[in-house]
């Protein structure tokens, strides 16, 4: 077979944007308020109600909101946080933010998220918090997440960075641990630039959230500044600078009303995907969604079949670049990195699943952007770069 070469390199991760978008940027930008505003909490309003959740806070970013709700839950030093060590760094960055320890629970083999009974073994006196990721958008069990956190008295914070349209079990993502959070990232699906969400059921942390997320302030600056009162404010606590700009929420609030029509064209070229990669045997698939959960289909990972190949992934990934094709890798495990590596001691084989899926892992291009031209040029170098290596 000829080698297939795309003559455009094919971006991994690109934003979709409308004239909408636009317009509203525009609009800010007239309208002189381009901090925290009326843009801003349109875009908590209506996220709050996508999310089917009571609380809604625009946040600068995914990080920021994890950081602000192992906070409000008052996670501090001595204090454990079990998580998966399948995800980005900064999911285990923001428990040592708090001075908290990060605890790993390996994954499932299967559905690559953390695995309950790997996090009951890891529950100690200290442990005060279970942060699960909905890697790739795919839901966590969070039947027996949430079991687990009610019998051990725990609090359950959601990395949703990947998972803003995902349901489980009937249940809106967002609506279900104490605390969810999302990312605005630019190659998220819903895309801001920089950006995140946070969502609570709980006044209190809501409450808390939004002061730390204004330099512990009491009132913002939109209700400081208003032309129709003057309002005295005061530092009630030290907070950070976490607040989503109304720049960003322009964005937001369009990328929102159109999450669900881009979905479906996600789910569209995960179907083409599948359907082509079944008679690869080089190549392992995601895992099919269980019974009433809808995955977000952020990304579409492959797992390289290393045994049945003579290329690494690294260069597997390097070779699609050359053929014009971009992709990623989500994840090499946290523990692995080097900090992890030399603060704690972590080695390799102690997360065999997540170590494992880490080597093997390849994520596609997804976005509703692609046409199925393009999907067709990735499937075409994968299988053709699949064939040529193999053993
Ligand atoms: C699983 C996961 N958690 C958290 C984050 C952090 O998101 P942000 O870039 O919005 O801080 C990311 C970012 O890609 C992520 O993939």
């Amino acid at each position: 077979m000829k080698k297939p070469q795309r003559k455009s390199f094919l971006v991994f991760g690109k934003p979709y944007i409308g004239h909408e978008e636009i317009a509203e940027v525009v609009d800010t930008l007239k309208s002189g308020w381009w901090g925290t505003g009326p843009k801003t909490e349109e875009f908590e309003t209506a996220f709050a109600h996508y999310a089917k959740a009571k609380y809604a806070l625009g946040v600068n970013s995914a990080t920021a909101g994890l950081h602000l709700a192992l906070i409000a839950l008052g996670v501090g030093k001595g204090d454990e946080v079990i998580t998966t060590p399948l995800t980005f760094v900064s999911t285990a960055n923001v428990i040592l933010h708090c001075g908290a320890t990060p605890v790993f629970a390996d994954v499932d083999r299967e559905t690559w998220n953390i695995d309950p009974k790997e996090i009951e073994k890891k529950i100690t006196s200290k442990t005060k918090v279970i942060l699960p990721v909905h890697l790739h958008g795919r839901p966590c069990d969070m039947d027996a997440i949430m079991s687990i956190a009610r019998r051990h008295k725990l609090f359950v914070v959601e990395d949703a960075a990947h998972a803003a349209e995902a349901v489980y079990k009937r249940k809106k993502i967002g609506s279900i641990g104490d605390i969810t959070v999302f990312s605005f990232y630019v190659t998220k699906n819903i895309a801001t630039g920089e950006g995140g969400m946070v969502t609570t059921n709980s006044k209190k942390f809501a409450e808390s959230m939004r002061i730390m997320s204004l330099h512990g302030l009491s009132q913002d600056a939109y209700k400081r500044y208003s032309v129709r009162y003057y309002r005295h404010y005061e530092a009630v606590t030290p907070g950070y600078k976490y607040n989503l700009t109304d720049i960003a929420s322009s964005i937001g609030i369009h990328q929102l009303a159109r999450v669900e029509k881009n979905w479906v064209i996600r789910k569209q070229h995960w179907e083409t995907y599948m359907h082509a990669f079944t008679s690869v045997p080089e190549l392992m698939l995601p895992a099919a969604e269980s019974p009433n959960t809808k995955h977000a289909r952020h990304l579409f990972a492959i797992l390289l079949r290393l045994e049945k190949l003579r290329i690494s992934r690294d260069d597997f990934v390097d070779q699609l670049i050359k053929m014009n094709i971009g992709s990623g890798v989500h994840f090499s495990p946290v523990h692995l990195h080097e900090y992890y590596r030399k603060t704690f001691g972590f080695k390799k084989n102690m997360f065999p699943h997540a170590e494992f899926i880490g080597e093997r892992t390849v994520s596609l291009p997804l976005g509703a952007n692609l046409r199925e031209k393009d999907i067709h040029d990735v499937i075409a170098a994968v299988s053709w770069l699949a064939g040529e290596w193999k053993k």
